[in-house]
């Protein structure tokens, strides 16, 4: 079991590259533990996560989150190995080309966007609460400025699909008014205070990536946008800061959120599925030996 030491531990989703690699390399550099929940590799050469990996301060842990089989492994395995966690993370996301369904029959986006973080975060209250910090962060966007409207009961089947603009900015807005919903339950009852952050434009293009955004976005990204180490601040200061629960900040202010009438509707659509669908299905086998990436050395 890990965070015996006095280092504060973060737990990461989507760390694998852009700003949740950039935040991870940060909070490395500051000397704290951090775990990772990540679908992809880390890139091979990176020697901080190298040297990081082999002291112990860097725990890997491997999931699609859009998938509740893969989900619920990577999930047990980091409550076998990990004591405590002072700030979670949820940042893994992104546009994607077209509309595309989750194993469980739902909108992708929907599903990584708005359902995970739910379903991690109910998973990670205990390890929180034996935190010193007791926070959660999502990763939210400022897309959904450009929603004229929002209608929960279709995130999970919408009829049709516009890059940026359609399911990626819905399910960050439904993301954050969940957030808001839950947060004052969730700071009375067990101490967590939860926020969402946008973290800004970053260029995060990479080979093979950007097919998720409208063609005039990828030129403003690789020219205009500044790196991801910009968006990891926003996301640490969004942890770090004194903001109430269930706000959503933007370059570091509270801003309001649209459609905040259906705030609850939202929340009950992530009860139901946690409560109903995640929490009833059939317990995994107990969690195999962690799976550990080998970082050439
Ligand atoms: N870049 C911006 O300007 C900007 C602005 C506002 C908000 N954001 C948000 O910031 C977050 C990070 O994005 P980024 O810009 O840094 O892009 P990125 O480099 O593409 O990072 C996205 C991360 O999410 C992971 N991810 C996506 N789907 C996943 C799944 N099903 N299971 C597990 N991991 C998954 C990706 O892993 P894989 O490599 O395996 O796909 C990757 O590690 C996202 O939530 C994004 O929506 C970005």
């Amino acid at each position: 079991m890990h965070n015996q030491s006095s280092a504060y531990t973060a737990l990461i989703t989507g760390a694998s590259s852009g700003i949740g690699l950039a935040l991870t390399r940060k909070l490395l550099g500051e000397g704290w533990d951090v775990a990772v929940l990540i679908r992809s590799d880390f890139p091979a050469d990176d020697q901080l996560l190298q040297e990081s990996r082999k002291r112990g301060q860097l725990r890997i842990y491997k999931a699609d989150v859009s998938s509740f089989t893969s989900l619920r492994q990577g999930l047990e395995q980091i409550k076998s190995q990990e004591a405590s966690i002072d700030v979670l993370f949820n940042n893994a996301g992104g546009s994607f080309d077209k509309l595309m369904y989750s194993p469980q029959g739902r909108e992708l986006h929907y599903e990584v966007q708005t359902v995970a973080p739910y379903i991690i975060t109910m998973e990670m209250v205990e390890q929180l609460k034996r935190g010193r910090l007791k926070r959660v962060v999502h990763t939210s966007s400022n897309a959904f400025d450009f929603l004229k409207s929002f209608d929960a009961a279709t995130l999970a089947r919408p009829a049709s699909f516009k890059k940026l603009t359609g399911p990626y900015a819905t399910t960050k807005l439904a993301m954050s008014l969940w957030t808001q919903a839950a947060a004052a339950a969730m700071e009375q009852e067990h101490g967590i205070v939860m926020r969402s952050v946008d973290p800004g434009p970053n260029n995060t293009l990479r080979k093979g990536t950007g097919s998720g955004l409208p063609f005039y976005v990828r030129p403003l990204m690789k020219f205009f946008f500044p790196p991801p180490t910009r968006g990891a601040s926003l996301l640490y200061d969004g942890a770090m800061g004194d903001a109430p629960a269930g706000s959503l900040l933007a370059k570091g202010k509270i801003k309001a959120l649209p459609f905040a009438t259906q705030a609850q509707a939202v929340l009950s659509q992530m009860e139901q599925i946690y409560n109903q669908e995640y929490q009833s299905a059939t317990p995994i086998d107990p969690p195999a030996p962690q799976q550990q990436l080998v970082i050439p050395s």
